[in-house]
């Protein structure tokens, strides 16, 4: 799916301007975003300042000569461009495959643009298939995963390379398979009355602007979901 993450990532940059101050996203989608913002400050000398929303966006963005801002230095962003899970016809998204939802989602939320930017695999009828991510401080944890239970999912603690994840907030991820997820905002809403529970991946539609689907061929189709 390289070339059509690469795709929908490539047309996402068009919207950014001189001046602005840009929200970076997370994962491999981003990645290609953050190589062309690079480009544009190179070869055009766009000027930006980024805020990321991972150690590893930062890093990139530092690489590639983009200054980049602390969230503590911004009061709101001008733009935000990051990847989804899944993508719903309505715009709702689960996001937190790479872990970074909490950050990705408070610079979503105080972006003036969220444009969103995926492969053509990561377009659902309804959401629910990808696990979804839900952050959770570690105190208690295994109370906050019993009452993710009674909300009808299998919950499971996420590990990676044979250790507990813990995100770069210091919290661990429980993954939440759902059936189906008939309300994403009900949902999202009913997870976040739990105590111990930060934040869960789902984004509602309504942050979102737009959202750019990349395919194989290189093509793009941009679903504007508000002005
Ligand atoms: C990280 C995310 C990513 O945006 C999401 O997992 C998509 O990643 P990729 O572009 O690598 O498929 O939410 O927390």
């Amino acid at each position: 799916m390289e070339s059509a993450k690469r795709a929908a990532a490539e047309y996402a940059v068009k919207y950014v301007q001189d001046g602005m101050i840009v929200a970076l996203g997370s994962g491999s989608t981003v990645y290609f975003m953050i190589q062309k913002l690079g480009q544009r400050v190179r070869e055009e000398g766009l000027k930006i300042q980024a805020v990321p929303s991972s150690d590893r966006s930062e890093q990139l963005a530092r690489e590639l000569n983009i200054p980049v801002l602390d969230v503590s230095a911004v009061s709101r962003m001008d733009i935000g461009i990051d990847g989804a899970d899944e993508v719903d016809r309505y715009g709702n998204l689960i996001k937190g495959g790479g872990g970074a939802l909490l950050r990705e989602k408070i610079l979503a939320f105080n972006s003036n643009a969220f444009h969103v930017i995926v492969d053509e695999d990561k377009q659902v009828d309804a959401l629910g298939k990808f696990p979804l991510p839900v952050e959770v401080i570690p105190f208690g944890i295994n109370l906050a995963m019993k009452h993710l239970n009674d909300l009808g999912c299998t919950p499971v603690l996420r590990v990676r390379n044979d250790k507990t994840f813990i995100t770069e907030n210091g919290n661990r991820i429980v993954d939440c398979q759902f059936d189906k997820i008939t309300d994403p905002d009900l949902l999202s809403a009913a997870i976040r009355r739990i105590p111990g529970v930060v934040e869960s991946g789902l984004f509602s539609g309504k942050l979102v602007k737009t959202v750019i689907v990349g395919r194989k061929d290189g093509s793009v189709d941009e679903r504007v979901l508000r002005d």
